[in-house]
C-alpha cells in the first residue's frame, strides 16, 4: 500500500535507509559479524572468476559487484547483459562461478542464461528480492535482497540493496578467502544509511534541480569516472524510463571522442565526483562541456566540493559512495516525470517484470 504516498515510487525511495539497516541485521551471525550462508561463500571462494548476469538497473549494480568482488575479495569479475551473454557466450575460465541479479527473479533475458549453463554444469547464486522466484527456485542458491516489495516500475531500493549486499558478499568473502579488509563494513553502511536518510530528507532541494535543469529539456547527460560512471548510468536510465528525456550516461572521459557534438546551449550535463583519485579528470570533463554550452550540474562529495557544485553529498567510505550518490538521481528523475506530467509509477512501454525474451 502507498498510504500517505502519492506514488510508490516516492515511498521506495524513502524506505531505501530502512532496507540498508534490514540487510545489515539479516547477514548478522550471533557474534554480530557480518556473515553469510557457508555453501554460498564456499560457492564465491572456490570459482576462479565470477560471472554477473543481468539486466537493466540489476547490470548497473553489477558493475559495481564487480568493483567490489575484484576490490575487495580478489577475484576476477565479468559483468554480462543477460541478452547478450546467453546468444554469444564468451570464452569460460576453468571454474566460473554465474551470480544472476535479478529483483524480480522473473526475468526471462536472465533465464534463458541460467538455463544454458546449468546445462553445462556450471554453478549458480541468485541475488533476488523474491523468495520462490523462477530464478531463485532454479539456481544453486539464492542471496535475498530483504527490501521488500518493490512495486514502482523504476527500481530505486532494489539498486541499493543489491549494492549493499554485493558489498558484504565481497567482505565475507575477503575474510574467509583471509585477505586484508581495510573497510569496516558493518560500520560504515550504517553510516551510509544514515547519509541516505539525510538525502530523502533533502527532497526540495531535488525538486528544485530537477525544474531548473530538467523543465524542458530535451536531453540530458549524466557523467561520472570509475564507481561515479557506474552511478551516471543508473542516473540516465532513470531520468529515460520515467520522464521520456533522452538521457545518456558516459565515462568522462568519453565524452570528447565523439558524444560532446551533441553538447549545445543549454544541455544539462549532471556530473558526479565522488572518487577522489578521478575527481579533477572529472572536473575536467566538466570544463569541456561548459565551453561548449552545457548547463552543468555537479553533485559531490563532502570534502571534495568546490565553490560552484550544486549539491554536496555526505560523506561515505569511497566504495560505498554509489548508494548515496545514486539517492538525488533518483529524486531528480521523480520530480521531473512528475512536472512533465509523467505517470511515474507506472511508465509508458515497460513492465515491472520483463517475462519475455
Ligand atoms: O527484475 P530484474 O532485476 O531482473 O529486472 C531487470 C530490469 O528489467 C529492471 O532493472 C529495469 O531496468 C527497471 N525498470 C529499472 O528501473
Amino acid at each position: 500500500e502507498k498510504g500517505m504516498y502519492p506514488h510508490f515510487m516516492l515511498k521506495e525511495m524513502d524506505e531505501q535507509p530502512g532496507v540498508i539497516r534490514k540487510i545489515l541485521q539479516a547477514y548478522e551471525n550471533e557474534q554480530g559479524e557480518l556473515a553469510m550462508d557457508e555453501n554460498i561463500v564456499n560457492a564465491f571462494n572456490e570459482a576462479d572468476r565470477l560471472y554477473i548476469i543481468a539486466a537493466g538497473t540489476s547490470y548497473h549494480a553489477g558493475l559495481i559487484g564487480k568493483h567490489y568482488f575484484e576490490k575487495i575479495a580478489g577475484i576476477p569479475v565479468e559483468v554480462h547483459i543477460s541478452s547478450e551473454f546467453g546468444y554469444n557466450m564468451p570464452l569460460l575460465s576453468e571454474k566460473p562461478l554465474f551470480l544472476f541479479i535479478t529483483q524480480s527473479g522473473e526475468t526471462a533475458d536472465s533465464r534463458q542464461v541460467l538455463v544454458k549453463i546449468k546445462a553445462l554444469g556450471y554453478p549458480s547464486i541468485t541475488l533476488t528480492n523474491a523468495t520462490g522466484s523462477t530464478l531463485s527456485r532454479e539456481a544453486d542458491h539464492t542471496l535475498l535482497l530483504y527490501a521488500g516489495p518493490e512495486i514502482a516500475v523504476a527500481s530505486t531500493k532494489a539498486y541499493t540493496a543489491q549494492v549493499a549486499v554485493l558489498a558484504i558478499a565481497a567482505y565475507v568473502v575477503a575474510k574467509k578467502r583471509g585477505k586484508t579488509v581495510e573497510i569496516d563494513l558493518k560500520k560504515e553502511l550504517a553510516i551510509t544509511a544514515n547519509a541516505i536518510q539525510t538525502l530523502v530528507d533533502s527532497k526540495e532541494e531535488m525538486e528544485q534541480i530537477a525544474h531548473e535543469f530538467l523543465a524542458v529539456s530535451r536531453n540530458a547527460f549524466f557523467i561520472g569516472r570509475n564507481l561515479d560512471y557506474y552511478v551516471s548510468l543508473e542516473g540516465a536510465l532513470k531520468v529515460k524510463e520515467i520522464s521520456y528525456i533522452q538521457a545518456e550516461g558516459f565515462a568522462g572521459g568519453e565524452l570528447k571522442h565523439g558524444t560532446i557534438a551533441l553538447i549545445e546551449e543549454g544541455t544539462p550535463v549532471f556530473a558526479i565526483v565522488t572518487q577522489q583519485a578521478v575527481s579533477l579528470n572529472t572536473r575536467g570533463n566538466v570544463k569541456e562541456v561548459v565551453a561548449r554550452g552545457a548547463n552543468p550540474c555537479i553533485l559531490s562529495m563532502e570534502g571534495l566540493e568546490e565553490e560552484n557544485d550544486r549539491f554536496v553529498l555526505p560523506k561515505v567510505h569511497a566504495l560505498l559512495t554509489p548508494l548515496v550518490a545514486v539517492i538525488p538521481l533518483q529524486l531528480i528523475s521523480y520530480y521531473a516525470a512528475l512536472h512533465r506530467g509523467c505517470d511515474v509509477d507506472k511508465p509508458r512501454n515497460l513492465a515491472k517484470s520483463v517475462t519475455v525474451e
